[in-house]
């Protein structure tokens, strides 16, 4: 087994295994309720490509390959904002899994973050990757999801709210900060470019919306959160889905049971050195 930095060349074979792993997980833990699982869109693996090659940009030192007879089996991406390290992604081949390979590419992963005082993952449900991510020292923190049809009947007015441009990412990465102890910086780019930014007019907060999913919420109190959140419904489509939320912000919660949306259980936010933020809502790769 080699472990070795990943290069703009592998980016494509980290797709097709990352698309691989997580089909397979999805499978394995349908609910019976739940429609059959999908592989990803082309679209969606040209974004998750393009992705990659900016965090290979930003942090070469943080992304590594295993390789094994020659074929790329697995890979790990993470990345720096200051004083916070972050898991971007982690994935084994299906049918290699379970036998060591992933801790080895974890591990020159985490090396990149041994000097950063604190760090965010958000694991999936396989229970391979929890293991890993505790015994790297990550406390494990249950997160929830909404889903669901929006009961438009009972959305608020709302004033206070704007759309964000540029001029408000000094501001939002301060905030990002406080919160998580680094700014999204380069970050913001991608956000924007995959959906809506909303900001509060007084500067208390942010999120991302694509009509579908709240993608990343931060704010400096809970009613700055509430608003921004009912905007982010307000604008939505049909259905709409608020995942990654700790208890921390039960906020979230208050406010997508009072829209009708499912509450579920699902993955968990891995962090050391630090809390779980609130209020703040996590991006899945760019926490
Ligand atoms: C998560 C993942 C990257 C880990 O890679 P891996 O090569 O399987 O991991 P390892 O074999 O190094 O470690 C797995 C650990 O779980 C244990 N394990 C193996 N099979 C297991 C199972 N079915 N249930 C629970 N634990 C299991 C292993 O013994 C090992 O623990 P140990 O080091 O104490 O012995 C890989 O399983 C994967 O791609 N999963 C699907 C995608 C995913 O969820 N990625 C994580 C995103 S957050």
């Amino acid at each position: 087994m080699l472990i070795r930095p990943m290069t703009d060349a592998d980016v494509p074979l980290a797709e097709g295994i990352s698309d691989d792993a997580f089909f397979a997980l999805d499978v394995a833990n349908r609910l019976p309720a739940a429609p059959p699982p999908e592989r990803r869109s082309a679209s969606h693996s040209a974004a998750w490509e393009a992705r990659t090659r900016g965090f290979l940009a930003s942090d070469p030192d943080g992304c590594w390959v295993a390789v094994q007879d020659d074929e790329v089996v697995g890979f790990a991406t993470s990345f720096r904002r200051e004083r916070v390290w972050c898991l971007a992604t982690f994935a084994v081949r299906p049918g290699l899994q379970g036998a060591g390979i992933g801790a080895q590419v974890l591990d020159a992963a985490l090396a990149y973050g041994a000097d950063t005082p604190r760090g965010m993952l958000a694991a999936s449900v396989d229970p391979r990757a929890l293991r890993r991510y505790h015994l790297a020292g990550f406390r494990l923190h249950p997160q929830l999801a909404l889903h669901g049809a929006i009961d438009r009947s009972v959305l608020p007015a709302l004033t206070g709210v704007r759309e964000g441009d540029a001029d408000d990412l000094a501001w939002m990465d301060d905030l990002d900060r406080a919160h998580r102890g680094g700014p999204h910086g380069a970050d913001h780019e991608r956000l924007l470019a995959a959906g809506r930014l909303v900001v509060t007019t007084d500067r208390s907060g942010y999120a991302y919306t694509n009509g579908r999913v709240m993608a990343l919420l931060a704010a400096r109190d809970e009613d700055a959160a509430r608003t921004l959140l009912w905007e982010c419904l307000a604008s939505a489509e049909e259905r709409y889905e608020i995942a990654h939320v700790t208890s921390a912000n039960y906020w979230a919660v208050e406010v997508g049971l009072t829209a009708r949306l499912d509450l579920v259980a699902r993955g968990h936010l891995g962090l050391r050195g630090m809390d779980p933020p609130s209020p703040y809502v996590h991006h899945g790769a760019l926490l």
